[in-house]
């Protein structure tokens, strides 16, 4: 904590440490098996000061032991030891070659050993990264109360990029924040309130991010200065402290920066005087932040500047960028979410979810090999539910990365709790069938399916400066969540959950089993209350919170649902409708452009049904409609009577703070209910079969 005069114990109270609020273990039989081994550190290497004090701090915080540190353990019956592997015997000896190969540059081993008269623990990585990696990783086993003794445990990150994206102004606000402002601007300055930096970088670091954006993807006129010599020293300290976590830092810029601030009149990408710019730039950018990550783009959406206004492609603007980070091993990520934010939505021929496969596929193969493609999850925009891009499985000779959203722009806004990690999954295990059978998303992201040089996840953070981070404390498990998932996405939504809740609140086991219920329903419960099956939006213009069916700013005409009186959907198929169903390969294809095998929670997004269509439930589309309005609501009722079980037995000022937020839900839930199903009532003038008041 930055400020010495704050009172630590608001801070605790309020959530601030997430999950590394470390808890006294008090009542474990765990703690003096922990503790034996935990007093004695053994630590000779000189640069691992950062994973010492760490592990020296969790060992304080979570058993009340603090540990002495020395160079040497043969004299303690029970110890434990650290450091970075290949840097001699010393720390060498405690792990064996075949168990060496397998730790990668970012990965860790934590080995127990009995010795004649006690217990030996080695965590250890082949980089100083990899041994931080591995201290809260040691850290999280206490926390979560697990067995150490006897334990070999050898893990790498599977994907290579784990990356967060700031969405934040130099003004201090944020887009689509729901926390508070900035924690890095304010004012049109940086922040000098340099200790929250640091507890972020440890934070993430604890869950092994690895890369961070600090600035918006909007990238406008004093945004453009964050590359200038007026903001680059501020923006090297912030580098420096997340280098220390092994993070990276990266900037988004604007396209067209030689113009706004570099005084060209051009900013097309195959200009000599454009690429020696950003060439220059480059140069200039490195010497101040040697460790710097490289650039995020968004181009040619949403009004901001690209490659097709000079008649460029997508490919054309990354490489130019890309050649001139390349000396210094920088990259450049690029976003697919171009499309033509101006369509008209009644003309039947265009289709907005078509636009980043039409964009991007006939470029593939076209790109540097340190340019990347940012893909957002599903073809729209984040909606509560969306097929997968089919852009992943399409395309094979390009570096990337998958996009999620973890601030709830769609799904509530931190104000509704929405767990979105059982989302992510369902993400991350779709089966593209690209090469067969067993070609998931998570697989193609590693670059391991078409030998892509680069690859990883992105996501849209909700952090902000709440003191919480995340404005609804509980939404700590969206930022936990995918970060365990970018580092193992084949960890089930259970494990981090429960991991999440006894980190985060404790491991009495009502509220590890109470809070886990209660998270990982809540995503189907925030779908059942608003929008159905796949039709997506729905909400409010610009702020995009709250009920609106007709009342996305982009489509004036209210039309990108297809509803009338008869029935609703998008056909998308390619016999009769856009044909985006198409964009998939054959076997997935074939299941979409069939009403009947098309899964059900996606019916709307690919065909335009009637009202009276009946589900495999057995209802009408209607009737589900209403079933499942009325149904949401009753859940969240259920969240609220399942929290309030949990009295004195978590914090008494999340407790209260929880609530809150959760009555505010239970009554924007019988909001959204009763918009939307009065409006398929006005609609189709059918009431509901069960005979319930449709207001
Ligand atoms: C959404 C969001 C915008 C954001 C954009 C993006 O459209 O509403 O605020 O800029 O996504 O991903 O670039």
């Amino acid at each position: 904590m930055s400020d010495t005069t704050i009172n630590t114990e608001i801070y605790d109270a309020n959530g601030y440490n997430c999950w590394l609020g470390y808890h006294l273990l008090e009542n474990s039989p765990l703690k003096e098996e922990y503790s034996k081994w935990a007093s004695n550190i053994v630590a000779s290497q000189e640069d691992i000061g950062t994973a010492l004090s760490e592990l020296k701090r969790g060992f304080k915080e979570i058993l009340g032991v603090n540990a002495s540190v020395s160079s040497r353990g043969a004299e303690q019956s029970s110890y434990i030891a650290l450091g970075v592997l290949g840097r001699g015997k010393e720390i060498d000896s405690y792990v064996k070659y075949d168990e060496v190969v397998k730790i990668g540059s970012e990965g860790y081993i934590i080995k127990s050993t009995k010795t004649n008269n006690g217990e030996e623990i080695v965590v250890a990585g082949t980089t100083i990264k990899g041994l931080l990696y591995g201290v809260f990783g040691l850290l999280r086993l206490l926390q979560t109360e697990t067995v150490i003794e006897g334990i070999l445990k050898i893990e790498n990150p599977v994907n290579m990029l784990r990356i967060i994206n700031h969405w934040d102004n130099i003004d201090g606000s944020i887009e689509r924040g729901y926390a508070g402002k900035s924690i890095f601007f304010e004012n049109n300055k940086i922040t000098q309130d340099l200790g929250r930096i640091r507890d972020y970088a440890r934070l993430l670091c604890s869950v092994g991010i690895n890369s961070i954006v600090i600035n918006n993807v909007n990238v406008h006129k004093y945004e453009s200065m964050l590359i200038t010599d007026r903001y680059l020293k501020d923006v090297a300290k912030l580098a420096l402290i997340f280098g220390e976590y092994g993070i990276k830092l990266y900037l988004s810029v604007n396209f067209a920066s030689t113009i706004e601030i570099g005084g060209l009149t051009t900013a097309d990408p195959l200009d000599a005087e454009v690429s020696k710019w950003w060439e220059e730039k480059a140069e200039e950018i490195y010497s101040v932040i040697p460790d710097f990550g490289g650039f995020l783009i968004k181009a040619d959406s949403e009004f901001r500047p690209g490659p097709f206004t000079y008649g460029r492609t997508h490919a054309d603007g990354a490489n130019m960028l890309a050649e001139a980070l390349e000396p210094y091993g920088g990259l450049v990520i690029w976003r697919c979410f171009v499309y033509n934010c101006m369509q008209d939505w009644r003309d039947l021929t265009t289709d907005r979810a078509r636009a980043a496969y039409d964009n991007f596929m006939p470029l593939d193969g076209l790109f540097k090999d340190n340019v990347l493609l940012q893909i957002k999850n599903g073809p729209m925009d984040f909606q509560v539910r969306e097929p997968v891009s089919p852009l992943f499985g399409g395309l094979q000779k390009t570096n990337q990365l998958l996009e999620l959203q973890v601030t709830q722009e769609y799904t509530g806004q931190q104000k509704h709790l929405c767990y979105l990690v059982p989302m992510w999954k369902e993400i991350l295990d779709f089966d593209t069938m690209a090469q067969g059978k067993d070609t998931s998303v998570k697989k193609i992201i590693t670059g391991s399916v078409f030998n892509n040089k680069l690859g990883g996840m992105a996501a849209v953070t909700n952090i902000g400066s709440d003191l919480n981070w995340t404005g609804h404390q509980m939404a700590q498990s969206n930022t936990y969540g995918y970060a365990r998932l970018c580092w193992n996405p084949d960890l089930s939504a259970e494990q981090i959950t429960d991991e999440w809740v006894r980190m985060t609140y404790s491991n009495n086991e009502k509220v590890v089993s109470t809070v886990k219920e209660m998270l990982m329903g809540s995503w189907r419960t925030y779908e059942n209350y608003t929008s159905p099956l796949g039709i997506g939006w729905m909400v409010n213009p610009n702020h995009h919170y709250g009920p609106n069916v007709d009342g996305y700013e982009y489509d004036k005409w209210g039309t990108y649902h297809r509803a009338d009186h008869k029935g609703i959907g998008v056909d998308r198929t390619v016999r009769n409708g856009t044909g985006y169903a198409g964009q998939y390969h054959k076997d997935v294809a074939e299941i979409y452009e069939n009403l009947e095998k098309c899964p059900e929670e996606l019916l709307l997004f690919f065909h335009h049904v009637p009202y009276d269509y009946r589900l495999k439930s057995g209802e009408t589309l209607l009737q589900y409609i209403y079933n499942t309005h009325f149904k949401g609501a009753v859940e969240v009722e259920e969240l609220i009577s399942k929290w309030k079980s949990l009295k004195g037995l978590v914090g008494e000022e999340i407790f209260r703070h929880v609530l809150e937020r959760l009555e505010g839900q239970l009554e924007h839930s019988k909001e959204w209910r009763d918009v939307i199903n009065t409006y398929f009532y006005r609609k189709t003038g059918i009431p509901d079969e069960a005979g319930r008041k449709i207001y």
